[in-house]
Formats: structure tokens, sequence, C-alpha cells
């Protein structure tokens, strides 16, 4: 039985998905103590509110990391290959939203609602990997149909929001509208994204790969493969930015190997954690990124039957990248851990030495 409190850091808590890590630790009263927020050292000593505390952000290349038990990470892929790595060395359980360890054989690739199961024993690396952001409602939907019919192929159209590119997506979003808006002379800067995104769609997120496809459309495969146990699953991706400031959307093909009706994957769903249907009986019954706007649930519609293809049905998935796509996944991570208590959450080091 533990004891003492479990001693938490939150890396990057001044970006994006941190920022919804630290309300929603406080907003769901996880049992935990925030002891650390760390950021670059451009944010050294800027104060954070979290419980009715302020805490000063520390920089995170100099924090020492044997005195948390547990570290989230969300500053970027290159910042988690080296801080990341160092945190697991000083003992501390890591929770990564990047992408940096989730297709390694120790480390567990975990969506809480699909492969808790995944999290008895301590992993290896002692880390654990946050799914991409698209990758998770699309699993979540999966998992129960997998469960009562053998899934063959996946075909996923994403509709991905700016905030998928942290603050400075957003920021680059406002500036691209308002430079056509204004009819601004100079183009306004679009570092974050392959082309202005406002009044655009930009077909092609993260790295171009030599076979055409990029890495955010590689990523959609192989994590859905990995969290699914599913090594034989076809899944192939076209993932585009869209104008859109939150919540990221999909057009979802799905073939079983039997026939699966909507009445079917209404009630699969509606019986499944934190998902929301839309029967779409009423025009405009489906989610959209505004309705949905900050939401712990995953919203689908759109439930179509292939009408050719009766074992085969698409579908329409809107979810709230930040929190299902990250920072809410995180947390349930450790609900999760914490509720099971299937291993010693304390730095490795503190639990040899009591
Ligand atoms: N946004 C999403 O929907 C989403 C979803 C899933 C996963 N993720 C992943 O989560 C990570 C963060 O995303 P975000 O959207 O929160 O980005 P963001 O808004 O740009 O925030 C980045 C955070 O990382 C910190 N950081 C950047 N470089 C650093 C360095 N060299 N050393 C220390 N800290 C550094 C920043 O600190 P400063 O403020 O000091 O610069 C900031 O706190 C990324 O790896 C992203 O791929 C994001």
């Amino acid at each position: 039985m533990q004891k003492d409190t479990i001693k938490v850091a939150i890396a990057g808590a001044t970006g994006a998905v941190g920022h919804e890590l630290l309300r929603l630790l406080e907003l769901r009263r996880v049992g935990v103590e925030l002891t650390a927020v760390l950021a670059s050292s451009r944010s050294v000593d800027k104060e954070v509110r979290f419980n009715g505390r302020t805490l000063r952000v520390q920089s995170l290349e100099t924090f020492d990391f044997s005195t948390v038990d547990l570290a989230f990470f969300s500053a970027g892929s290159s910042v988690s290959r080296v801080h990341a790595l160092r945190a697991a060395a000083a003992g501390a359980l890591i929770i990564d939203n990047t992408n940096a360890f989730r297709m390694d054989d120790d480390t567990p690739l975990l969506v809480p609602q699909v492969n808790a199961r995944e999290l008895r024993i301590r992993p290896a690396s002692s880390i654990i990997a946050n799914p991409n952001c698209s990758t998770i409602p699309v699993v979540r939907l999966l998992e129960p149909v997998l469960r009562i019919n053998p899934l063959r192929s996946v075909i996923a159209c994403t509709y991905q929001a700016a905030s998928g590119a942290g603050l400075t997506g957003l920021q680059e979003l406002d500036a691209s509208i308002r430079e056509v808006i204004e009819n601004q002379p100079s183009p306004a800067r679009h570092d974050r994204f392959a082309a202005p995104l406002g009044y655009n769609v930009v077909p092609s997120i993260d790295v171009l790969e030599e076979d055409g496809f990029t890495l955010e459309e590689r990523k959609m495969g192989q994590e859905s493969r990995k969290i699914l146990s599913a090594p034989a699953l076809h899944v192939s991706a076209t993932c585009v930015r869209v104008p859109v400031r939150n919540c990221h959307s999909a057009a979802v093909y799905v073939q079983c190997e039997r026939p699966i009706t909507p009445e079917a994957l209404r009630q699969l769903w509606r019986d499944a954690p934190e998902i929301r249907v839309y029967d779409g009986k009423e025009p405009g019954d489906f989610p959209t990124p505004r309705l949905v706007g900050s939401s712990d649930l995953v919203h689908v519609g759109r439930i179509r039957q292939d009408p050719e293809n009766p074992s085969a049905f698409w579908c329409w998935v809107v979810s709230d990248n930040i929190r299902i796509g990250a920072a809410l996944n995180a947390v349930q991570i450790l609900e999760t851990l914490l509720s099971q208590r299937p291993f010693d959450l304390r730095n490795n080091r503190r639990a040899i030495q009591a």
C-alpha cells in the first residue's frame, strides 16, 4: 500500500496540451501532488496557477527528475528523446504525448478505454506513450466493433484543427485569416503548416515520406494496429489540416468480415464508455467541431452501411484533439494507474530504497 503522495511534474506546461493537463488534473481532482511545471528557458519564472497555488515554471533542461514519481511530457518529440529518457533513468514513470517512443516494443501505447490491460506491469522503458490525436478517437470506435466482428480494413480521411500544431498553430491560423480579410500586402507566416491555412485546406501534416504518404498518415496505421493488437489490419489514411481552431474530424470507412448494420453499430457505441452517438434521423444531427467544442466524449454520427457492401460502413467522428487526443487520455492513463494500482507508482529509485 502506498502511503506517500505521488509527486508529478509537467514538461511542456506552458503549451496547449500542458495547459489542458493542468486544468484536467485540477478539475478531475486526481489524487497526486503537482510539484513542478517545466518548459523551455523562454518561460522560466512564468507563473502557473494550480489548485489555488502559484507554481513558477522551471527549466526542463536542468530539472532533477529524481524528485518526482511521474512526469507528463508534451514538449515535442526531440525534447522527449533527450529529457524523457533522462527522467526515466532518474526513476520517474513517464506519460509521453509525443511521437518519440510510441512504436517501441518496451513501451505500451495506451488508450485506457481500449487496452488498459497492458498496464499490469511497469513498462521496461518506464514510459507509457499516448497515441496520436487522430488515432485515439478512431481506435475508441473500432475496438467495440472488433470484439464482435473482425476488421479487415480501415480507410480514414482526417480534417485536423490548427490547435493540433500547438499554440503557434492557432496563432498562424488567426494571422492567415486576417491576412485574407484585411488584404494584407505581406504574407503571414506559415511555418507550422505546409501552406497558408486561412480559408484553405492543406493535405499534408508532418513530414512527407519517400512513398508519398506523410508521417501523420503512417502513424494512424501503425499505431492503430499496435493499440488494437491487430497486426494484420489494413489501415490507410489521408490527413488534411483544415481552418478549424480545435477538434479533429475524420470520415472513416471500415470493412468488417461479416455484415453489420447501423443499428448494431449505434448500440455498440452507446454501450461503450464516453462515446456520444448521433442518430442522424433529423437534418443537421451530426457532430461538428463547433458543436463539440471542449468535450470529454468521442462524437460519432453519419453512420451508414455501404449499400454495395453490407460488411462495410462509413462513420464521421469528431473529438477534441487537445483533450481526447492528448491531455485527457494522458490523465486517464494516470487515473487507471491510481485506481488499479497494478504496480508501485513511486519513483523507481525511491521504491527500491524503501
Ligand atoms: N496539440 C495537440 O492536439 C496534440 C495532440 C497530441 C499530441 N501532441 C503533442 O504534444 C506535444 C506538445 O504539443 P502542444 O500542442 O502543447 O505544443 P505547444 O503549444 O507548442 O507547446 C509546446 C510546449 O513545449 C515546450 N517546449 C518546446 N521546446 C522546448 C524545449 N526545447 N525545452 C523545453 N520545453 C520546450 C514549450 O515551452 P515554451 O512555452 O517555453 O516554449 C511549451 O510548453 C507535441 O509533441 C505534440 O506533437 C499535441
